[in-house]
């Protein structure tokens, strides 16, 4: 099933119908324009495998917490962005039968296709049905780029070898539940529907958050090249409307229902004006038509393309990943709404029920600091300075004090909503992601005033947990730190993993850094700040104490970082002895065998290495990227575009590459057996830094911009553009070497493989 979907430089294709791959297909062809998104399910009733999921950003639900035991200071629900209403459906009757493809005599061709290039998902099937009748159907939809909140279906529709009497009911139906609800509650409340000749409606609300969506239609049916706008029958129940077309067809005529569909919610709208602003969106798109529609939101399309494609030739698996990462990370989020975020699973599933994760800062800022405009990771990071008094909060509840922040791992409104301990306690390197992504920030794009303006405050809550989070240890002579998880999640409670001291450390003194600076640069914003934060100088004092004697855990023999203290202690088995029926291992082995294993999840040391690659020689790096790869089961998607980063960094091209397609082609080949239940939305700004970073070798030193290249061999060339402080900066790497052009913005000059060029 690996190679499963076609090659192709723009599409993803399936060619054939496949009743086990359904749901994968449905995760990989979704929809998404920001502001909602839509799984590839099928419009007409299916009775196979399916996951049917429409989501709509922004709205969530906090299901209450499961747990068998409940301990003090858990998080009191793990919030779900929501599955919403189902705007696709129909029911299709054909001479008396329904027409679904899990219950038709046979199927003939089947064929189901995500357009990248201009945002479109398409499907045909030609089926013969119990009756005898034989359908052939083409369909396409899309959700709008132009204008969000509308989307758009034109399902089309013929009986080849008979007249027919087609019964088509057009429906819209909120009374949807999440697959993964921990009580098998339903979440949305019946607030109003109703159906007419014209237009239906359905509004819901949720439980708890009061987040008021609704859905409005308008259905018409083309046949002999004139339109039918009002159906023969329409109804409503609870959540719940549609609107019915009889028509009779000749042997081979083909009809054509159009539905539009307007989603809005309360996050946008006041409920009193949703019904107005539907007709006014519904009006003007009828107006227009389809064609029009498509080509206004393909028009957008190929804006985001002319910024951010990548282009690889001599490659197609290669191409076909990169521009899926894209294209999916674009459909999550595209910066306009800055109370967004980008969840793991976007708009494709419903695991990872929370919106943001670490996965924000530490990969998704720097690909949208690079491919937008810095607006965008501005409004990212400002995001996590409005939760700042939530993740005070929750610090306190954990027994910090004194304007101490943690912020949460998983969070929608700045609360933590993850209910798993391990995580939600131990993993608490979080606050070093989010600390390193204001330095990241303003490191690439020089922007000064963010310290002053929201920066510090951050910064200074950050460093002050930390400094209550260590201890001094008598026995080392050395603050230390317990009880914690690091990015490996398959080892929970242990004692000095060392990416959690060095963050811990590196962020204490980057608050002080920029403490320092500002007192040199704008001593009254200082003084408002210190007001503020009731900050006094002398906390400076104890973040140096502790940051000029931390314990790291190494292996001086090896010449090593530790992940942990007692990790050589663990029988050191390598991942290329592990038989293959072994893996996934979180799938194959027990927990309990897992945790007492040597197995890395994801990048631990190497994450830190990465990060602050600047601190360490190349040597370092080689004897840690060593060590670490062998032990490491890639089991995050955020892994293996940090190694593939890193063996760029030491040489290593042949791992580079074999790390980067399996982080381009980790949904495309489900490679994790996941992919099922939603892609991963995230670590696809991972795949873009493995070229960018890895193969482009980008990165900004000494306030200067630096490509260090290499192409994978097999490959003719890349070209990627990045921007840049005002300028857009085109890279080429082919087999000759590598050159770059400034697109626009003023000159500048930067360092290509070690060579200063003027642009
Ligand atoms: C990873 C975390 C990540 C989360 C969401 C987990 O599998 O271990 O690091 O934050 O997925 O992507």
């Amino acid at each position: 099933m690996k190679d499963y979907i076609k090659l192709d430089e723009w599409k993803i294709i399936e060619d054939h119908y496949n009743i086990d791959h359904n749901e994968v297909s449905e995760s990989l062809c979704s929809i998404g324009n920001g502001h909602m998104g839509q799984r590839a399910n099928f419009e007409e009733d299916y009775s196979g495998k399916t996951l049917q999921g429409s989501y709509v950003g922004g709205v969530y639900y906090p299901d209450k917490t499961k747990v068998g035991w409940w301990k003090n200071g858990y998080p009191e629900y793990f919030a779900k962005v929501l599955n919403s209403v189902n705007w696709i459906g129909l029911n299709i009757e054909i001479n008396g039968e329904i027409l679904d493809l899990h219950q038709t005599a046979k199927i003939t061709n089947f064929y189901r296709e995500l357009d990248m290039m201009n945002g479109i998902l398409r499907r045909s099937f030609s089926c013969e049905m119990k009756n005898g009748a034989v359908v052939e159907v083409k369909t396409q939809r899309f959700v709008s780029m132009n204008q969000v909140e509308l989307g758009v279906i034109s399902y089309s529709l013929s009986v080849i070898n008979m007249d027919a009497v087609i019964h088509i009911t057009s429906y819209l139906d909120a009374d949807i539940t999440n697959k993964d609800s921990n009580y098998d509650e339903n979440f949305w409340l019946e607030i109003d529907q109703f159906s007419n000749l014209e237009r239906m409606s359905v509004t819901t609300e949720t439980k708890k958050t009061d987040f008021v969506v609704n859905a409005t239609v308008f259905t018409q049916i083309e046949q002999n090249g004139t339109y039918i706008t009002q159906p023969n029958a329409y109804g409503t129940h609870d959540k719940y409307a549609n609107q019915s077309f009889y028509i009779n067809t000749k042997k081979g005529e083909e009809i054509t229902l159009e539905k539009f569909v307007v989603i809005a919610s309360s996050l946008n709208h006041n409920p009193l004006e949703f019904e107005q602003n539907a007709d006014s969106i519904l009006n003007q798109a009828v107006f227009k038509g389809i064609s029009q529609l498509e080509n206004e939101h393909s028009a957008q399309w190929h804006k985001i393309w002319n910024d951010c494609d990548i282009s690889i030739s001599g490659d197609v698996a290669a191409q076909q990943g990169i521009r899926f990462n894209i294209f999916h990370l674009y459909q999550t989020y595209t910066g306009r709404d800055s109370r967004l975020n980008i969840g793991p699973k976007g708009f494709t599933g419903e695991k990872y029920g929370g919106s943001t994760y670490w996965d924000t800062e530490a990969y998704c800022i720097p690909f949208y600091m690079s491919t937008t405009s810095e607006e965008v990771a501005r409004n990212l990071l400002v995001y996590r300075h409005n939760h700042l008094g939530k993740a005070i909060e929750n610090a306190t509840k954990l027994g910090f004090k004194d304007g101490a922040a943690l912020y949460p791992m998983v969070t929608m409104n700045g609360e933590e909503c993850h209910n798993e301990w391990e995580i939600t306690f131990e993993e608490i390197h979080r606050n070093g992601a989010i600390a390193f992504a204001i330095y990241d920030y303003i490191r690439y794009t020089n922007d000064t005033t963010y310290i002053a303006e929201y920066g510090l405050e951050v910064l200074i809550a950050i460093a002050r947990f930390w400094s209550q989070r260590v201890n001094f240890s008598e026995e080392k002579g050395k603050y230390v730190m317990l009880g914690v998880t690091g990015p490996n999640e398959y080892e929970n409670n242990v004692n000095n993993n060392w990416y959690t001291n060095y963050i811990a450390c590196w962020c204490m003194d980057y608050a002080t850094e920029c403490y320092n600076k500002l007192k040199e640069t704008n001593p009254e914003r200082l003084q408002e700040i210190a007001k503020i934060t009731n900050f006094k100088e002398s906390e400076l004092d104890k973040f140096y104490k502790i940051t000029s004697n931390m314990y790291y855990p190494e292996n001086k023999e090896l010449g090593i970082f530790l992940q942990q203290d007692g990790y050589m202690d663990k029988e050191q088995i390598l991942v290329n002895d592990l038989p293959t029926a072994d893996r996934p291992l979180n799938q194959k082995w027990s927990w309990d065998r897992i945790l007492r294993s040597c197995f890395i999840k994801q990048a631990d040391v190497l994450q830190g290495i990465y990060f602050f690659e600047d601190q360490f020689n190349l040597e370092t790096l080689e004897r840690n990227f060593h060590f670490y790869e062998q032990r490491t089961v890639h089991e995050s998607s955020l892994s293996p575009c940090v190694h593939s980063i890193l063996a760029a960094k030491i040489g290593d091209e042949a791992k580079s590459y074999e790390m980067y397609l399996r982080t381009s082609r980790l949904d495309l080949n489900d490679y994790n057996n996941d992919t099922e239940d939603g892609l991963h939305i995230t670590s696809m700004a991972g795949t873009w830094l493995s070229i960018v970073k890895g193969f482009g070798g980008m990165m900004v030193k000494d306030d200067k911009l630096h490509f260090t290249t290499f192409l994978p061999t097999g490959w003719e060339g890349i070209s990627f553009k990045v921007k840049y402080r005002g300028r857009v900066i085109a890279v080429q790497i082919n087999k000759s070497g590598a050159e770059i052009k400034k697109e626009s913005g003023d000159s500048l000059s930067v360092i290509l493989n070690n060579k200063v060029v003027s642009l």
